[in-house]
């Protein structure tokens, strides 16, 4: 496996890929690698479309509100490396803030309307503009094929989804299920800030999820009530302090009042552990 630092080592071997009519699959990361993010380099690795795979880790500042945790975000580039390295990737780009950020950068990249000011967008103000603004980025150094994002992040798939779209990227995005810990939690590198009291206590997430999904199973068709259903579970869990719980078209993320057979729903929840905050969703698609 190669590294590359430098957006000119980035270059020279995409141009060399690219020369030899290799297709390149991209994976994006902020590292601190799981099990999740390991099934989207798998995913890559085996897809029939592509032959060759460039993981990139960078903790993009642009994302994270001026109260949140980027000088704090855990990093391990040593052991990435590694987990990369295993997974079968062929480039692992790592450039530092200055080489994507440099000094006169000036551009941003939003997508508007619903698809960033619902859910985490309402929560966290531009963080999706910093999303769709680091990714045009990767698509346009590393010009790939096909790039995979995890449903963990739902809206930001939904986001990059539109950004593909509305700028013509000649990019397939290709969506890969949430990987979960054995009691349900979804993998997440920020699953490392919580207490053993805190980790337990974030089952509820996925247990609120679950139960709302066999209550709409079981009949319940109602919005409000199923919504109603979700925060009510949370809010079982004292430690668990609720940011949102809401259910919105997939992948529009409209508000609707009930449940359409046939249609697919995306059930949404945030919530603060202590200090950390996690989301969690689950879609849900109703059979008539
Ligand atoms: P990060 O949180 O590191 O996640 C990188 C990718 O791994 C994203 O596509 C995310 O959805 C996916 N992922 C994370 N946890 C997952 C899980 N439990 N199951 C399946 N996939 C999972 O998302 C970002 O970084 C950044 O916003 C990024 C897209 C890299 C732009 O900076």
């Amino acid at each position: 496996m190669k590294q590359a630092i430098t957006l000119a080592e980035l270059r020279s071997w995409v141009t060399a890929t690219r020369a030899r009519g290799e297709r390149i699959g991209l994976v994006p990361t902020m590292g601190f690698l799981h099990e999740g993010h390991l099934a989207l380099i798998r995913q890559a690795r085996s897809d029939a479309e592509i032959d060759r795979v460039v993981v990139s880790i960078f903790v993009n500042p642009l994302q994270f509100g001026p109260r949140e945790d980027y000088h704090t975000y855990p990093r391990d580039p040593e052991r990435d490396r590694e987990l990369v390295r295993e997974a079968g990737a062929d480039l692992l780009f790592t450039p530092a803030v200055e080489e994507m950020y440099p000094p006169g950068f000036a551009t941003r990249v939003e997508v508007q309307g619903k698809l960033t000011t619902v859910l985490c967008g309402r929560s966290r103000p531009g963080h999706f503009q910093g999303v769709a603004t680091v990714i045009t980025k990767l698509f346009n150094l590393v010009g790939p094929d096909s790039a995979y994002f995890g449903l963990k992040d739902a809206q930001q798939v939904a986001v990059i989804q539109r950004l593909v779209a509305d700028l013509n990227f000649p990019v397939r995005i290709k969506v890969h299920p949430t990987v979960r810990e054995p009691d349900g939690l979804a993998m997440s590198s920020r699953n490392t800030y919580l207490s053993p009291e805190e980790r337990k206590a974030a089952t509820v997430l996925y247990r609120a999820l679950c139960s709302a999904q066999s209550l709409a199973h079981s009949g319940e068709r109602r919005i409000s009530e199923l919504e109603e259903h979700l925060r009510r579970i949370i809010r079982t869990e004292p430690r668990a302090r609720l940011d949102y719980a809401e259910i919105l078209s997939w992948p529009d993320l409209e508000a609707a009042e009930c449940l359409e057979p046939g249609k697919i729903y995306l059930m949404a929840v945030a919530a603060y552990l202590g200090r950390t905050r996690l989301i969690d969703n689950l879609l849900l698609e109703v059979h008539p």
